[in-house]
């Protein structure tokens, strides 16, 4: 048998005292569920060693007397930074770093007469021994249990976990490796193993055979050949199978697909066919919360990249992330770059060892997602260091033959020492619109496999309510990388910085602890005018886009006016109405955004007989696809407060049993004009009101950012209807249902 049982009911106190791993008592915790944060944070300008101290969670359970004569193992997904676990007061072990999961077994410690006290102490402190920290980091690692807990109960013989490699990918008959790690007290020779195969409920294919096992930790590897008429994992059609292996009563289960990846010197290959990758990096912090959100808002957030924004690859900047996130982007066909904790700083000689086992780790955890197709080996733009990356490469290698290495650097002609060279270039948007040249970057006089992981970013941070020309040239930046990776037919792709603004230290963004990169918002609200310019890439039979880059008003820019202007729109021409004269028809700006599937349309003059006037009158933009008009936007010329939107992103949510997770969804909270437009410049407060089975995350009262803002919800364990509305000085929302099942 192998059982896996959720475990993230705990008890949390703030402090650690000497004895406390010992100790039994509860007095003074606090009853929490996992994931948790060890301390909520304002939205900005916190004290960023808020959450930097040493706190305590313990948990007290029994264990069924069925138990007896099984193992039993605890696995935690993630703790920020470093965790020491014990149980009935023995130290089981350690784990150092805040982004692989680890486990430990407590078989020998576990009490079947009476209670047992498992307790941890979780250090948030940002630790020197410990990647990524000895040095300032552009981003915070916040504290505690954030992400899942499970209790692992297993026949002696354990399997711990599987891996598995697509074979012959391209051929008609394709195979599957498979490769058990095994745990057994002693050799166990003839062992059945039988693999079952499956495409979503239906058994493709089952086989039989009989193994070897070896005493103590081993592995044990079959495969299955010859298999007919299976499909391929795509980014458009994503197909998963998924493997369950039965090593003789001990079964372990899990999904993959089968796609191969090449980066080449000409570029970026999925199935042998050329893929320009365009994509964005993510960090996985959350307002107030920071790291600790659960599965359906990690998921969410590859819903937002792949189904909103529209990008197809996403680089995991800067450490491992969730599995939920991982697995959405399996289903989604959103490609992934993952990569070690670290920013720009290498340690001593126990910091490379402990970044040598995150790639192990990362390796290990990772392995079957497809959507991965890129494993980040070296510290981000941190200075060469040829032995220390011989080592992470090679650990990278041994452990997966099927995909490459990258290594993201920042100065020119680093040590080329991965399968790719990656790149984080600051020329695009600084002197000229061009991407670094990959021969000026690498120092080499050949071409090599070159990809661009990160541009914009520093170089001009937006908040979503600057003024529209701040925001404009924002969003020029992006479609200028789009347009230059497009037009290099020698880059794999281009990624930016980056997804969602996120929190820092001090010491960088405007002092608020809050980087303005994103182009999104840390509430995943859309920098419109940016986000538009990767959505209108998209097909406009599918989801037709249409969105000017300036505010419409007659003051928001230098001079007044609102010309010249950008439409961000993947429709064939787009007109525009000033009143009810046609101003203008826009065409797409091939001249100057030659490389981009549907390039930005540029209106820097109207026709002379509607301007000639002083009254300022409402806009309307109408686009057209195949001759037929397909959306239009309207603007008023004198905006006001109409409606306050409440906007959950899901209607039903799950209560969740004893020691599951919550669940969670955000809720959009958006103040449009007569035009269903939001209001750019709109600050105000807003007070939120939640009633039945679910509690905000974060304050009952805030203010709106530009118009909008957003707020999560957390399920309490009850089923029932939640009503969630708002109140601004000037506005009551309706209330929106979500339902708790
Ligand atoms: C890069 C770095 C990112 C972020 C970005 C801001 O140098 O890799 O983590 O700090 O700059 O532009």
């Amino acid at each position: 048998m192998r059982k896996i049982l959720p475990f993230n009911d705990w008890f949390y106190k703030e402090t650690w005292e000497n004895g406390d791993d010992i100790r039994v008592d509860l007095n003074g915790f606090e009853r929490v569920t996992v994931p948790h944060t060890n301390k909520e944070i304002p939205f900005n300008y916190f004290d960023e060693t808020e959450t930097m101290f040493v706190s305590c969670y313990r948990k007290v359970f029994q264990v069924s007397n069925e138990w007896k004569g099984k193992r039993v193992f605890i696995r935690f997904d993630g703790i920020s930074s470093v965790a020491e676990v014990f149980l009935n007061g023995k130290r089981l072990g350690e784990h150092k770093g805040a982004y692989t999961a680890f486990d430990f077994e407590l078989t020998e410690e576990l009490r079947y007469d009476s209670d047992n006290v498992l307790t941890v102490k979780v250090d948030s402190t940002e630790r020197d021994d410990v990647p990524p920290f000895g040095h300032l980091i552009d981003y915070l690692c916040y504290g505690g249990i954030y992400r899942e807990v499970e209790l692992i109960v297993s026949d002696p013989l354990a399997v711990s976990a599987m891996h598995l490699t697509p074979l012959d990918v391209l051929e008609e008959e394709k195979g599957i490796g498979i490769k058990l790690f095994t745990d057994s007290p002693k050799t166990e020779k003839d062992v059945p193993l039988s693999i079952l195969l499956y495409r979503g409920e239906e058994t493709v294919t089952e086989e039989l055979f009989t193994v070897t096992v070896p005493e103590g930790k081993g592995t044990v590897e079959v495969s299955l050949n010859g298999l007919k008429g299976l499909s391929l994992w795509t980014t458009e059609e994503p197909v998963l199978y998924t493997v369950k292996a039965v090593l003789k009563d001990t079964d372990i289960t899990d999904r993959f697909g089968f796609r191969e990846i090449r980066f080449t010197p000409t570029g970026f290959f999925l199935n042998g066919e050329k893929i320009k990758l365009c994509g964005l990096n993510r960090h996985q912090s959350y307002p107030y919360v920071g790291y600790a959100m659960p599965k359906r808002a990690q998921e969410r957030d590859a819903e937002i990249l792949k189904q909103e924004i529209g990008v197809n690859i996403v680089r995991t900047s800067h450490y491992p992330q969730s599995r939920h996130f991982l697995n959405r982007c399996d289903e989604l066909g959103l490609l992934v770059f993952e990569e070690i904790p670290g920013w720009q700083y290498i340690g001593d000689d126990g910091w490379k060892d402990l970044a040598v086992k995150n790639v192990e780790d990362m390796i290990m955890e990772g392995y079957n997602h497809p959507s991965i197709v890129l494993w980040g080996v070296r510290i981000n733009e941190s200075d060469n260091d040829f032995d220390f990356y011989e080592r992470t490469n090679a650990k990278a290698h041994e452990m997966d033959k099927t995909r490459p290495t990258g290594g993201v650097k920042y100065i020119e002609k680093a040590d080329f020492q991965e399968d790719v060279y990656v790149m984080n270039e600051f020329e695009l948007g600084k002197s000229d619109r061009r991407h670094i040249d990959q021969n000026m970057a690498t120092g080499l006089d050949h071409d090599v496999p070159f990809l661009i992981s990160e541009f914009v970013g520093a170089w001009h941070p937006t908040k979503r309510w600057d003024d529209s020309k701040h925001r404009e040239d924002f969003a020029l930046r992006h479609a200028w990388g789009i347009d230059e990776t497009a037009l290099d037919d020698r880059l794999c792709g281009s990624l930016a910085w980056c997804a969602f603004d996120y929190n820092t230290h001090y010491q960088f963004g405007p002092g608020d602890r809050v980087c303005y990169h994103g182009v999104s918002d840390m509430y995943r609200i859309p920098k419109k005018i940016c986000t538009a310019v990767y959505e209108s890439q998209q097909d406009p039979h599918v989801k037709p886009v249409l969105e000017p880059s300036i505010v419409w008003c007659n003051g928001d820019i230098d001079q007044c006016g609102f010309l010249p202007m950008y439409v961000f729109s993947n429709c064939d021409y787009v007109e525009f109405y000033f009143g009810n004269d046609l101003g203008r028809r826009l065409f797409p700006y091939r001249r100057q955004f030659g490389g981009m599937k549907h390039a930005p349309m540029y209106l820097d003059r109207v026709y002379d007989k509607i301007w000639n006037r002083w009254d300022w009158l409402d806009a309307t933009f109408v686009g057209y696809v195949d001759g037929k008009p397909v959306i239009t936007r309207k603007f008023a010329k004198d905006p006001k407060p109409t409606e306050l939107r409440v906007m959950p992103d899901d209607r039903v949510l799950k209560a969740q049993g004893v020691d599951e997770a919550y669940d969670v969804t955000r809720v959009v909270f958006d103040a449009v004009d007569q035009c269903g437009n939001t209001l750019d410049y709109l600050m105000d407060t807003i007070s939120f009101t939640v009633e039945g089975p679910a509690e905000l995350i974060g304050p009952a009262q805030t203010t709106m950012q530009g118009g909008c803002i957003a707020a999560w919800i957390r399920t309490t364990g009850e089923k029932g209807t939640v009503r969630i509305s708002a109140r601004t000085s000037k506005l009551q929302s309706k209330a929106a249902e979500v339902t708790v099942e």
